[in-house]
């Protein structure tokens, strides 16, 4: 696998004292980066070889097409440590079947997925001491494509750079685990039918700033973004699905936004629907209109909110604030039902319940 890659990692380690007091201390998420990074370019129509380099600072062209039109693409997943030392990552074919249909979006070329995954492999034989093992702890890996033809056009440019470093990172969101408050957005959207709404890309995020701000302003952790075309039906909560568990007979059941076009196909989202299946839970995608979710807290039915994605796994939804109002939601605390689904995918993850749907990759 490492036949595909040029080695050249960083002239200079960082002692293992050093590299420990690092993992030690308080990681937070994404703010610590490891040694190496993969880089593969893609020119005269081909990837090239990929190389494991020094992680730092890139040279751009200041005419490179992603700085002023916005071909950039990314992902997330991460590698978890194994009870016997070793690493896996989860699903990361997943993240690199999405990886090529953002790029097919963005008119950008696409990258086999087995490449991107053996640049992941490639990434952590060499980072390897960088993986945390503590609880809630992993290796968060970002692989992103950017055009670098330096080409003012308007036109899908012919030259860009792949690259894929790792963070070791713990809880994303500060506080830890504990239900968020989020703000239902009216004024903005963050996807429309037809535009890039499914695809991981820069554009998406950053278009997204200014309600994010607007949700801090109001003493919230996100936002709950809605529809483009009625502004009636919840699609996603900043850059995470939503979950929400209905009574349902003597159970309960999931129910989670349908895939419209405009949201992200979140992997988490697609392995909870499975887990959750496999917990005995009914499960539904389906339009969620914000009246169903406020008629659901009114008359009870509707027991739990939680919001997945790859960095911050489930995060409970305690509070909803809009233009006018609040809604509580299960008393502010972290539910029974998260915990337990929360729980349960952890524990494929670090290797600890048993793989029965295939989605660990062991790092060779
Ligand atoms: C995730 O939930 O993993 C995300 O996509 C958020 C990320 C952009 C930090």
């Amino acid at each position: 696998m490492a036949d595909g890659f040029d080695l050249k990692p960083t002239q200079t380690p960082k002692l293992a004292s050093e590299r420990e007091a690092i993992l030690k201390g308080n990681l937070g998420f994404g703010r610590v980066f490891t040694e190496n990074m993969v880089k593969i370019r893609y020119a005269e129509g081909a990837w090239q070889r990929g190389e494991l380099v020094p992680y730092g600072p890139i040279t751009l062209d200041p005419a490179a097409s992603v700085l002023h039109y916005g071909q950039a693409i990314f992902e997330g997943f991460k590698a978890y440590r194994q009870p016997d030392g070793g690493l896996a990552t989860f699903r990361p074919a997943a993240n690199g079947k999405r990886f090529a249909a953002s790029a097919a979006r963005l008119a950008m070329p696409a990258l086999p997925v087995e490449v991107f995954v053996d640049a992941s492999d490639v990434l952590l034989q060499s980072e390897d001491a960088w993986v945390p093992s503590g609880v809630g702890q992993s290796m968060y890996l970002r692989p992103l494509m950017i055009a670098t033809e330096a080409a003012l056009g308007v036109k899908p440019a012919k030259e860009y750079v792949f690259l894929l470093f790792g963070s070791p990172s713990g809880d994303y969101f500060p506080n830890g685990v504990k239900p968020i408050s989020l703000w239902l957005c009216t004024d903005y959207v963050r996807a429309a039918p037809g535009g890039t709404g499914e695809a991981k890309c820069a554009g998406n995020y950053a278009a997204s700033l200014v309600a994010q701000q607007k949700a801090i302003d109001e003493g919230c952790v996100q936002v709950i973004w809605l529809d483009a075309v009625e502004r009636k039906y919840v699609e996603e909560m900043g850059g995470m699905n939503l979950f929400f568990v209905y009574k349902d007979g003597a159970g309960h059941k999931l129910v989670t936004p349908q895939l419209t076009g405009t949201l992200l196909a979140g992997v988490t989202r697609d392995s909870l629907l499975k887990l959750a299946a496999d917990l005995g839970y009914g499960i539904e995608e389906k339009m969620v209109s914000v009246q169903d979710w406020e008629q659901g807290l009114k008359d009870g039915s509707l027991v739990e909110v939680f919001a997945c994605g790859t960095a911050a796994v489930i995060t409970p939804v305690g509070e909803v604030k809009f233009d006018g109002g609040k809604w509580d939601i299960n008393g502010g605390e972290f539910g029974p039902h998260a915990r337990k689904l929360r729980e349960s995918l952890l524990a494929i993850q670090y290797g600890q319940a048993p793989d029965t749907h295939g989605w660990m990759h062991r790092v060779p």
